[in-house]
């Protein structure tokens, strides 16, 4: 299972290296496979840099596109704007993972606003699965602008809980990343 594979890679590299590096890889496998974060925090760091690649684990489902409404007073993204696209992409991610349609936003960590985006810009939004809990699932997520993959903004754990027919909290037995063609194949057989 490639989504529970992590690869370990330790190498020198300077800043403008290792955001070339960054680039190439996110272009190869069209999907963001070194979180921003992590990037972040080693690129910091002088000498031998040590960062793990989750391969395929973060995929770029939803585009959006900058538009005059979306502005802020400063001519840029606005936050409000982005965080309510992040949390209708994770509540439509839960849905289809949990599959109920019961799925609400209980939680959002940290929010960390990296770079902005004009008018016109075209973003997207990474989603990936962080645990599974019993009722809940964690999710991180990460914006980016689709045309240079700069990361506009990262959030590390959005927490959604499956909830039943009288809005409580209800365990989804969901224990690992399913997708909807394997669901629909298996039924078939
Ligand atoms: C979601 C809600 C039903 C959860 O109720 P609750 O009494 O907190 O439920 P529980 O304590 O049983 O927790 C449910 C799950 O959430 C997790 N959780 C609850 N609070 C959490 C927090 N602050 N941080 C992380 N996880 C949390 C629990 O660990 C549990 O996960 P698990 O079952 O996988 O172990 C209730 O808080 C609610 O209705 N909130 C409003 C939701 C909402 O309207 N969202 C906005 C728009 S969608």
């Amino acid at each position: 299972m490639i989504d529970e594979v992590s690869i370990y890679f330790f190498i020198e590299f300077s800043p403008k290296e290792l955001r070339k590096l960054y680039l190439k890889l996110n272009k190869v496998f069209q999907s963001a496979i070194i979180p921003a974060k992590a990037y972040k925090a080693f690129s910091t760091w002088r000498f031998a840099r040590t960062f793990a690649l989750k391969p395929f684990a973060m995929r770029f489902h939803s585009r959006k596109w900058v538009k005059p409404e979306d502005l802020n007073a400063n001519g840029t993204l606005f936050g409000g704007r982005v965080l309510s696209w992040i949390d209708e992409e994770a509540v439509i991610y839960a849905i289809i993972q949990l599959e109920n349609k019961r799925v609400v936003t209980k939680y959002m960590s940290e929010i960390n606003f990296m770079s902005s985006a004009v008018e016109g810009d075209i973003v997207e939004l990474g989603i990936e699965v962080v645990k599974f809990g019993k009722s809940s699932l964690t999710l991180n997520c990460e914006v980016r602008n689709k045309m240079t993959l700069e990361t506009i903004l990262t959030v590390d754990n959005i927490i959604l809980v499956n909830l039943d027919e009288n809005g409580k909290p209800a365990p989804h037995g969901k224990t690992k990343i399913e997708y909807v063609e394997e669901r629909l194949a298996d039924k078939e057989n």
